[in-house]
């Protein structure tokens, strides 16, 4: 079973409780946090979460807040993270076909909970493609400012 992390703020906590549960027998999730719908700021759980996979906690993540925008934001602070914040299927079998990203974000107050649900089941069957989009993750990883 993969292990994934996942994390949000007061604004995803909702939507976190519901693909645990949904994912229970695919997925083994490391949850850190927020564990209520109090008021939280998303910079610590998008941050948190970076640690982890850099940290190889595990292999994966999964974030979200209101809109998915701040805790992607966060995230990507990491240049070993690519974080993608997507809305529909479609985004999230081409990230992870041509980014190759290791962490979905998304929006609670944005998508419905099937659409997540969606999201996340092409986010983790979809391979990376490789090849052309080698060059340019080598891009994305060292920076070239
Ligand atoms: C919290 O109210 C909200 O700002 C947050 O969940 C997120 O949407 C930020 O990008």
């Amino acid at each position: 079973m993969e292990k994934l992390a996942i994390a949000c703020d007061h604004g995803g906590y909702d939507l976190k409780e519901s693909i645990k549960t949904r994912f229970v027998d695919s997925v083994e999730f490391l949850d850190l946090g927020t564990n209520s719908t109090d008021s939280v700021d998303y910079p610590e759980y998008g941050i948190t979460l970076a640690k982890a996979i850099i940290n190889g906690d595990a292999s994966r993540g999964i974030l979200i807040c209101g809109t998915g925008v701040g805790i992607s934001i966060a995230a990507n602070r990491y240049p070993q993270i690519r974080a993608a914040n997507c809305t529909n299927v479609t985004m999230a079998r081409l990230t992870r076909a041509h980014n190759d990203a290791n962490v979905l974000a998304m929006g609670a107050r944005i998508i419905g909970e099937q659409v997540a649900f969606d999201i996340i089941e092409t986010f983790l069957s979809t391979k990376y493609e490789g090849g052309r989009h080698d060059q340019r993750l080598e891009q994305l990883t060292k920076g070239n400012i």
